[in-house]
């Protein structure tokens, strides 16, 4: 991290709402990745506040999930990354923890987007079978247990045109012919991750994994997927504890982990 590569423009904050996630917010104006910085920081600065949010307003190297790019034109988007301290949870579990973040975000745009919004396996938020955003989740270990975890999210919301590349992204701007002031957003993603952390914390692992295959795109239905080469029509069915996406086909239940498996439309 270099003094040159970026400017950090606030390093408060007072619309937020919620305990924790978001109090400590640092705005960047650039950035290689915001879950590079957090890292970065968590390893050379004394101990960082859980619920600290860094929020870039342009990511000139954005990371996306299997060593993709993450693509998002300065200033007209969400891309922040949050602390959190999961130590209660063990990592058999950590699947959870994606479940409760993706739900977090989905109750957050849900007043604004509606019940076409879904969670695409593992972790994508879709409205309309279009992607709005993605996250990437990196977890720092201890023993057994989630010690940090960076929890990278970006959604598009006020970017209008898209670089051919990614054909099937989508924004708020282009679903509702409007702009979206991306602080008043971010506090509202913040303080509904936040309720979802807590049920998590709490336990609340059922009723997690319930309201998460109930969001989940294209569950029940009969689709194509591309895997070890080959195209075939199966029927998502479920989501294993763990994370491991069931899919049947004909008589066959198959199970994939996120690598194996593509979603064909
Ligand atoms: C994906 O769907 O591939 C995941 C996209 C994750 C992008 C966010 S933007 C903020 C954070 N910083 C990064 O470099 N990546 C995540």
């Amino acid at each position: 991290m270099n003094a040159i590569e970026f400017r950090i423009i606030t390093l408060q904050n007072n619309i937020f709402s919620g305990l924790f996630v978001g109090q400590n917010l640092i705005t960047i104006q650039q950035v290689d990745s915001t879950n590079n910085f957090l890292k970065e920081l968590l390893s050379k600065s004394e101990p960082l506040p859980e619920g600290t949010v860094i929020m870039a307003e342009r990511q000139y190297a954005g990371r996306g999930q299997q060593q993709n790019r993450w693509h998002s034109e300065p200033g007209k988007n969400l891309t922040f990354s949050i602390l959190l301290k999961p130590a209660f949870l063990p990592v058999s579990q950590q699947f959870d923890l994606t479940r409760a973040i993706s739900l977090g975000v989905v109750e957050a745009l849900q007043p604004i987007l509606g019940d076409k919004l879904s969670i695409k396996w593992p972790n994508d938020i879709y409205y309309d079978g279009k992607k709005l955003g993605g996250m990437l989740i990196e977890n720092i270990l201890h023993g057994n247990n989630i010690k940090n975890s960076i929890i990278g999210i970006g959604l598009n919301i006020n970017q209008q045109v898209f670089p051919l590349e990614v054909p099937n992204a989508v924004s708020l701007r282009q679903i509702l012919q409007r702009d979206y002031d991306l602080k008043a957003l971010l506090s509202d993603i913040c303080k509904n991750i936040e309720a979802a952390y807590l049920s998590l914390r709490s336990g609340h692992f059922g009723e997690i994994r319930h309201t998460y295959l109930e969001r989940l795109y294209r569950l029940g239905e009969t689709k194509r997927f591309r895997a070890n080469g080959a195209e075939f029509e199966g029927i998502i069915e479920n989501v294993r504890p763990e994370g491991t996406l069931v899919l049947r086909r004909g008589e066959e239940s198959l199970e994939f982990s996120t690598k194996e498996i593509e979603f064909l439309n």
